[in-house]
């Protein structure tokens, strides 16, 4: 038995053998598959990516079918209970858990590069009372760019290492100015004090109290939901990281690309969509004919199914837990009820069961963060903060990873060739 493919191409009648490595073929293997000498070769369609592998990754380990997540091997369950999100962002970034002086190093590295140069500030005041905070995170984070030149350096070691501590320090001061900037408050500056979702909490909160103290029971939740929200291997924000990445731009441009893909309703928008979702549907009674709805496909169940997942996501259920830590301390949010009704009969609806549809990360994630204050716009920035330690360690992955080349998908045209221009006076 060996490890290849055998193919029979029944136009030509020719057989042809192919490389198994790690259960894939190469696509550019079937390139040599012809008809006539010189026919450019099979391709594979591919439309979303859904069983073509970009990469090899060392970094996210999913299997969709059990429901497991792993960073770097450690399960998800056991990072949420044990570690931190700076000690995990240590872990995703560099592989291995940090020893007491490489974690007190990286701490005091990100902690002492939080604060944003003055002028972006100008630059969010020119953003309208009302604008989403995702558009203005996504706009800042690319202006950063503009402001260290230097991180254009990709191949400089030295330059890439600032700029990665830069932008994890930086996205939380951005997402607060953000807030205050929508909510017409003046921005906090942060405080090298506290933790890195302590000081969080105090740029969002803090009004006119010398010091501001997180109250621990929230810090902590939200410290869990960044480590379970800071990679997901090759989801669309992360095949968004490395497709402009593998153009080589500096790491600023990559983020707020990635930041871009994550905001949609489909991906790291989906935590907005659920509580406008619940809101919508508004009590007990109305989740029956809102299930209905979806089942005549009018409207998608948002916060449930997932491209890998075919299994109860498990970082959705150790939100459910933080939940309750959360309600603990804020009191119950109204629309967990509403939540947990949903999945109630979704869980034994055949439209779901059928389809393996079960409730993902974003699902109860808003639910929390509702109680906790956030403005449903805030919700997908509250993403994006941690997953800038998984774009940047996927960055810095395809940078070493000399099978890497600029992505660059082919096509299949279907449309006309060689048309006569036509003059506009005579169409
Ligand atoms: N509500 C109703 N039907 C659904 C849903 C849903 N949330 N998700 C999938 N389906 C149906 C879909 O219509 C399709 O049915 P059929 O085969 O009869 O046409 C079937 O389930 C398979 O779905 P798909 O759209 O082919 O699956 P996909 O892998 O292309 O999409 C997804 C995955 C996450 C985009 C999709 O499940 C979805 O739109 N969910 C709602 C949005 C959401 O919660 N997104 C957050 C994902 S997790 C966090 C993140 O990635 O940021």
């Amino acid at each position: 038995m060996s490890d290849t493919l055998t193919i029979t191409d029944n136009r030509t009648g020719k057989t042809y053998e192919v490389p198994i490595t790690h259960d894939t073929i190469k696509a550019l293997d079937l390139r040599k598959i012809k008809v006539k000498d010189d026919d450019f070769g099979l391709m594979t369609y591919d439309p979303g990516f859904m069983n073509t592998a970009s990469t090899k990754s060392t970094i996210t380990y999913i299997d969709g079918d059990l429901g497991i997540l792993e960073y770097r091997g450690y399960p998800i369950a056991d990072l949420a209970e044990k570690s931190n999100f700076l000690e995990v962002a240590y872990l995703i970034m560099y592989g291995s858990l940090p020893t007491k002086d490489q974690y007190d190093k990286w701490a005091h590295e990100i902690t002492h590069h939080t604060f944003l140069h003055e002028n972006i500030k100008q630059i969010m005041h020119a953003f309208r009372y009302d604008a989403h905070p995702m558009g203005m995170f996504i706009s800042i984070v690319a202006a950063l760019s503009t402001f260290y030149p230097e991180a254009s350096q990709i191949d400089d070691p030295a330059s890439r290492h600032k700029q990665i501590i830069r932008l994890i320090a930086k996205v939380p001061t951005i997402a607060a100015f953000s807030y205050r900037h929508s909510r017409g408050l003046p921005y906090v500056y942060p405080d090298n004090d506290l933790s890195y979702t302590g000081n969080f909490l105090s740029m969002l909160d803090k009004m006119t109290q010398d010091k501001y103290t997180p109250k621990p029971a929230l810090e902590r939740a939200l410290d869990v939901l960044f480590i379970l929200h800071a990679d997901h291997e090759q989801n669309c924000g992360t095949a968004a990281m490395r497709v402009i990445g593998s153009s080589q731009p500096d790491p600023y441009s990559a983020v707020a690309g990635a930041a871009g893909a994550l905001y949609g309703p489909l991906h790291g928008g989906a935590n907005e969509q659920v509580l406008r979702m619940l809101m919508e549907i508004g009590s007990l009674s109305n989740v029956p004919d809102f299930i209905k709805r979806v089942k005549n496909r009018e409207t998608l169940l948002y916060g449930f199914g997932h491209r890998v997942y075919k299994n109860y996501d498990p970082r959705a259920r150790i939100i459910k837990q933080t939940a309750d830590e959360v309600f603990e301390v804020t009191g119950r949010n109204p629309l967990l009820d509403i939540a947990l009704e949903l999945e109630r009969i979704a869980l034994e609806d055949d439209f779901f069961v059928s389809r393996k549809l079960y409730p993902n990360v974003d699902f109860y994630s808003g639910i929390i963060y509702q109680a906790m204050g956030f403005p449903v716009a805030m919700f997908p920035v509250l993403f994006a903060i941690p997953r800038t330690v998984g774009w940047l360690s996927q960055w810095v992955e395809l940078l070493a990873d000399p099978d890497q080349k600029i992505a660059r998908p082919r096509q299949i045209y279907l449309g006309g060739r060689g048309l006569d221009y036509v003059p506009m006076d005579q169409r």
